[in-house]
């Protein structure tokens, strides 16, 4: 057991003396004007939470993903191959959805850019977790996976303001998506002022929830931080008054808030959010009935990492919610939008061995995904727990190991899911691979298939969702054919 909010405290407190710093170096308008509190009852009454984790295997063998033989998995549906495990994705969304230390989301929202095959979907909504979108294109999949835009059109009997099934979020709409919101009358998470005014041109008197950039962010890297000044993301925290002003002017009412401050962050920054979306809300004012904590929640990837305390971090922004709802004296919604929290533990990618060679005194494992179908290493020196299914079914088959470099198929230096950030290829202890044993990157559930391409015109993988022992294809390897739909000579 770890103690999780003591941390959490310290954590925030270390952001404050880093805080008091860039005041002192004349950075003021960049910090929230109420820092965050959690109240020291808070602190010393939590207890902290293990959840368990799921059954990854980092460096040795695996022979089955939940209850299916991974070489079964392999002949059945050919590799590269993604696999989810429903059960996991289940107890994800109930981490979330079940109260924790007495206090609950209102809301749980889905950012299916992390994971976003409509079988995932469809699993999702059944646990009663709503979804974000942020394109035409994911519109449509919560439409195809039974998310209705128009469900919950009522409030609840506790007094709470509706949820929305469907957000569309962005800083930007391109012509299409502002077609579809207006056309389906789909709730929007505005992150650029002239959002508002393009939407009230087809939407008069619509509401809104305003994305606001707190001033400060953090990721698992640089390219995931969605906050201050190097983010391209959300409304100026400053700049709300005057977006306030555009609102009104063009019509438009202002009914939710909303903080995203990186992908896959900790919660020491992301405790930080709630005391500068207080700050904002009390800006805002009386028409807002829903504040939304954003995603960010991490996981654990590496040995030794293990889940972040979930009841303390539900009860900080309860705590704020509460302040505001004695501010305005209505109910407020409390919303989080977590993305890899739900699925990244439930994904594998099954891969297949090609070729093992030496480069000088380097071994390296060629296998048949690249970073056409596993981006994560080749963008952030992203780690996966890496496994293997020999091809000899024997019980002292992977006995021996080997330190080695796991790289693909592509016709580029960087595609190599052994590497650290900036590229360079680092080794794993893993036991020793030869040509058609099975590889398996553990942990490839979000921003995994999402973020595959057809680079060196190499086909879309299949996805398989394995529930109660049964595993089902849900999306098609691509063809030949697939891959020239469309060009002509
Ligand atoms: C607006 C927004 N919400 C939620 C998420 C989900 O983040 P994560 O997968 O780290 O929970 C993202 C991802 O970057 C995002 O951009």
């Amino acid at each position: 057991m770890k103690p999780a909010l003591p941390c959490l405290l310290t954590s925030v407190l270390s952001r404050c003396v880093l805080n008091g710093l860039q005041h002192l170096l004349g950075f003021a308008s960049l910090l929230p004007r109420h820092s965050p509190q959690i109240p020291a009852a808070t602190v010393s009454t939590t207890p902290a939470v293990q959840i368990p984790a799921p059954h990854t295997i980092d460096g040795g063998v695996r022979r089955q993903i939940a209850g299916v033989g991974v070489a079964e998995l392999a002949r059945e549906h050919g590799t590269p191959l993604y696999v989810y495990d429903a059960e996991t994705i289940r107890r994800r969304c109930r981490d979330l959805t079940q109260p924790r230390a007495g206090a609950a989301w209102d809301t749980v929202r889905f950012a299916q850019k992390a994971c976003s095959n409509i079988a995932v979907l469809d699993l999702i909504r059944r646990e009663g977790v709503v979804v974000d979108a942020v394109s035409t294109g994911e519109i449509h999949r919560a439409l195809a996976a039974g998310y209705d835009p128009h469900a919950a059109r009522s409030t609840t009997a506790d007094g709470l303001p509706p949820a929305h099934a469907i957000v569309y979020t962005a800083d930007i709409f391109d012509r299409e998506s502002l077609d579809e919101v207006a056309r389906l009358g789909i709730h929007v998470n505005c992150g650029s002022a002239d959002m508002l005014e393009q939407l009230a041109a087809r939407v008069p008197g619509a509401e809104v929830t305003l994305r606001v950039n707190p001033g400060f962010g953090h990721g698992h890297s640089q390219k995931t931080n969605t906050g201050g000044e190097g983010s391209k993301h959300g409304i100026w925290h400053a700049d709300i008054p005057d977006v306030m002003q555009r609102a009104e002017g063009a019509g438009i009412a202002v009914t939710g808030l909303h903080m995203h401050i990186g992908s896959g962050t900790d919660l020491a920054h992301l405790a930080e959010v709630a005391g500068t979306l207080e700050t904002v809300a009390r800006e805002i004012g009386r028409t807002l009935t829903t504040i939304s904590a954003g995603g960010g929640l991490p996981i654990p990837y590496r040995p030794g990492e293990v889940h972040a305390d979930l009841g303390g971090y539900v009860q900080l922004w309860n705590m704020t919610r509460r302040r505001l709802e004695e501010a305005f004296g209505h109910r407020i919604r409390l919303e989080i939008e977590p993305g890899r929290y739900l699925t990244a533990e439930s994904g594998y990618l099954v891969t297949e061995v090609r070729a093992v060679k030496r480069q000088g005194s380097r071994k390296y494992v060629l296998v048949d995904a690249g970073f056409n179908t596993l981006a994560r290493p080749v963008l952030y020196g992203a780690y996966h727990p890496m496994s293997l299914c020999p091809a000899d079914p024997g019980p002292t088959a992977g006995a021996l190991r080997e330190e080695v470099a796991v790289g693909g198929p592509l016709c580029e230096s960087g595609d190599i899911f052994t590497q650290t950030d900036g590229g360079f290829v680092a080794t794993r202890d893993l036991p020793a691979a030869a040509v058609g044993d099975l590889l398996v990157i553990e942990i490839a559930g979000a921003y995994g298939f999402v973020m595959a391409s057809n680079y060196n015109s190499k086909p879309l993988p299949a996805e398989v969702l394995i529930d109660g022992g049964k595993a089902r294809l849900v999306r098609a390897r691509q063809t030949p054919a697939d891959l020239l739909r469309g060009e002509t000579v």
